[in-house]
């Protein structure tokens, strides 16, 4: 019994040492030391012992069972290290490798100018004030002094919904809107960034959507050298001090007089070049006094109160600022195009 027990001893410890894995382990664990294994199968016959050896064998079974479970647990607690230095070795973070940047957008471009505009006319006092892309015919036109037929309906093709309803070619109706709200008692001088509509056919220089801003001042006493004030220090802020402004006449139903004003050209200054076309001054904006009836239909005393408006389209000044050769880069989306004006 003494020679089978150490055969078994010898076995089990060959076994612990071969097992790669904690279940190999466990297995071994169950076969010899379980109650089915052959240690207990041992202990079993020592009934045939005689009184001397039994306790002999018994010690011995259990010094053997000993070895066995110590040789296993040190076993287990070394796979358990490999296991968790492998897992540390795996999870070792290399602080020299370059990392994976985050891509970071930013504005486009036509939302960057529009706030460059909105900030530089709140700086002049002006509110940024809202009105619907789906507009009226009496706001989009009527209100405007463009009474149904009127030949300069003809000047802005639109996309009628009903007979009474389209997308606003303009956004002018705001002015109207606004002054309505206030019911012709106080005075106004609000911004009105926003897009526009027209039955255009696409090209570099046309878009059926676009941007305006509009602008309107009405108060006691507003002369057209306010106009003319406001224009030339938003000009020479848009495109730089150097830059001169020029008032040229112009007609649109909605003012009295109405001007086109111009920007002196970047290049020549005033001398004519190609990109002027030779007359060395650039158009940027339409604008002029209120029309009285436009005030008296909004609810003003043409009397006392006059106005200035004026309207702009942003796309025209980010295309002369930066130098951008066709409109339809602002809704083409390329990112390549797009990122350049991406502020760092
Ligand atoms: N609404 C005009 C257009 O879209 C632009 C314009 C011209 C607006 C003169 C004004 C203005 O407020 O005074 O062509």
């Amino acid at each position: 019994m003494k020679e089978r027990l150490q055969e078994l001893k010898q076995e089990a410890l060959v076994k612990v040492k071969e097992a790669t894995t904690l279940k190999e382990l466990q297995d071994v664990r169950v076969a010899y030391l379980g109650k089915k294994g052959p240690i207990t199968e041992v202990l079993r016959g020592m009934g045939k012992l005689s009184k001397e050896e039994r306790p002999v064998i018994g010690e011995l079974a259990n010094t053997v069972r000993q070895d066995i479970a110590s040789a296993l647990d040190e076993k287990k607690e070394s796979i358990e290290a490999e296991a968790l230095e492998k897992q540390l070795a795996e999870e070792t973070i290399d602080v020299s490798l370059p990392g994976r940047p985050a891509p970071v957008g930013g504005p486009h471009l036509l939302t960057s100018i529009v706030e460059e505009i909105e900030d530089l006319f709140i700086g002049m006092g002006f509110e940024v004030r809202e009105g619907p892309e789906v507009e009226t015919d009496y706001y989009n036109f009527e209100a405007l002094n463009l009474p149904k037929g009127h030949p300069a309906r003809d000047m802005q093709d639109s996309f009628y919904i009903t007979e009474d309803i389209l997308m606003r070619t303009h956004t002018s109706p705001v002015q109207a809107r606004t002054m309505n709200a206030i019911d012709g008692s106080k005075s106004v001088k609000m911004i009105c960034p926003g897009k526009v509509y027209r039955r255009d056919t696409d090209d570099a220089t046309h878009s059926h959507q676009f941007t305006q801003i509009e602008g309107l001042y009405v108060d006691e006493n507003v002369r057209m050298s306010d106009l003319k004030g406001v224009l030339d220090r938003f000009a020479k802020q848009m495109f730089g001090e150097d830059r001169e402004i020029r008032l040229r006449p112009s007609f649109f139903p909605f003012t009295e007089p109405s001007v086109e004003m111009d920007i002196s050209c970047k290049v020549c200054h005033g001398e004519g070049c190609h990109v002027c076309k030779k007359t060395g001054w650039i158009e940027i904006l339409g604008a002029g006094m209120v029309h009285p009836r436009v005030l008296e239909m909004a609810g003003y005393d043409s009397q006392k109160y006059s106005g200035f408006a004026f309207g702009m389209g942003p796309e025209r000044i980010a295309m002369l600022k930066y130098g951008v050769d066709d409109i339809r880069h602002f809704y083409t989306n390329d990112i390549r195009f797009l990122k350049q004006y991406h502020k760092a």
